[in-house]
């Protein structure tokens, strides 16, 4: 049997969960992206790091985590030694959310309830993959893998507990680090890093 495949009902593979994404309108935003981002990574990986939705470097390549926020994520990762390859990077949502500006596409927050439709999506994934733990990467990914609203300021660095009993670790997402103001971008990107160094136990 193929190790991506899953002795389960509903999505069986990465290729299965891209396919039938990139057909998904249970909410407006796959109408208007290039195409559906799902994680990659390794497959049975133990540890799940979970953004917020592809950016715009993400819709165009249809890889995750590849644009400026995918950058500091794999800075990150290589000031704590894990390569990128071991773990595997998803997102709560898998289609880009953007408005039209001129010519720039602009980043746009998923409502709750278009997070709330992609929720199973992200669900088949975890199924698929089966991490030991997840890393929640700012607000979204903490609310679709909790089952409700997290405080990231007050829980960052904390493992939670999901229903499924997987624990979250619940952080910033990456591109918070790129609003900071220069000054305070290496404390913050420090941080960052002392957070998710809470994960390395579960590799
Ligand atoms: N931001 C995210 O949350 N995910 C990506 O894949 C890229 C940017």
């Amino acid at each position: 049997e193929p190790e991506d495949t899953l002795a389960r009902d509903g999505i069986g593979s990465l290729d299965h969960l891209k396919a039938a994404t990139m057909r998904c309108r249970e909410c407006p935003i796959g109408e208007f992206a290039t195409q559906s981002v799902v994680g990659e990574g390794r497959l049975k990986a133990p540890l799940m790091f979970v953004g917020e939705q592809p950016g715009d470097q993400e819709d165009l390549q249809g890889h995750p985590f590849v644009g400026p926020a995918g950058k500091l994520l794999d800075r990150a990762l290589e000031a704590l030694g894990i390569p990128r390859d071991i773990v595997f990077v998803s997102n709560a949502v898998k289609h880009f959310k953007f408005e039209l500006r001129g010519k720039r596409r602009i980043h746009k927050s998923p409502t709750q309830r278009e997070a709330a439709a992609c929720l199973h999506w992200l669900e088949d994934e975890i199924a698929l993959v089966q991490p030991k733990a997840l890393v929640a990467l700012g607000a979204t990914a903490a609310r679709s893998l909790m089952g409700h609203a997290v405080s990231v300021t007050a829980e960052r660095g904390k493992w939670l507990e999901r229903a499924d009993g997987r624990k979250v670790l619940i952080t910033l997402h990456p591109s918070a680090l790129l609003r900071v103001l220069p000054d305070e971008r290496e404390a913050a990107f420090d941080a960052f890093v002392a957070d998710l160094k809470k994960a390395k136990k579960v590799l």
